[in-house]
């Protein structure tokens, strides 16, 4: 987490922006060979263990074929809706990739997760403000 949160302070992006842009992963898709590593051979333990047996439905086996189309949506409540249902996945252990939900746990991001889980428009807002920081970025 301390890598994910210098990268961003590096394009001007502080802590609360990381949380909020990672909101992005409130919509789409992830395949499964980029989370079978928490599901196999032994299930990550930061990973509530129902949504665990639902995600190896999905994924089925160890090693995906990388190019197979086997995936599970970030967000299974509002799939294709940018809301903060992905703040509320997090705290119930349900994020997809480690670094969703290890913004849970991480001591200086947790509290920004909760903030955003309790409110939609203050995520709205923010994911707002900080992707017009990420476009001011000169292109390299
Ligand atoms: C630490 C930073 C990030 C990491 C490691 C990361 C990683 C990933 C990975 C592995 C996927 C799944 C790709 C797949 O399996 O098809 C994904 C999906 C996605 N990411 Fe990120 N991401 C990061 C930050 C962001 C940010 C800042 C945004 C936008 C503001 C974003 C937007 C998305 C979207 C929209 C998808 C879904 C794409 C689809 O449905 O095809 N991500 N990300």
């Amino acid at each position: 987490m301390e890598l994910v949160l210098s990268r961003f302070q590096s394009i001007g992006i502080d802590i609360e922006g990381t949380v909020a842009l990672l909101g992005a992963h409130s919509v789409g898709r992830v395949h499964c060979v980029n989370f079978v590593h928490r599901l196999y051979t032994t299930v990550d333990p930061t990973l509530d263990p129902d949504h665990a047996k639902y995600l190896k439905r999905r994924c089925p086996t160890p090693d995906p074929d990388p190019k197979a189309v086997l995936y599970s949506r970030s967000d299974l409540q509002t799939p294709m809706i940018l809301d903060n249902n992905y703040y509320k996945n997090l705290l119930k252990y349900k994020g997809l990739l480690l670094v969703d939900q290890q913004l849970a746990s991480y001591p200086t991001t947790s509290p920004f997760v909760e903030k955003m889980a309790a409110d939609n428009g203050y995520f709205q807002d923010q994911f707002a403000s900080y992707t017009v920081v990420v476009g001011e970025q000169p292109s390299y």
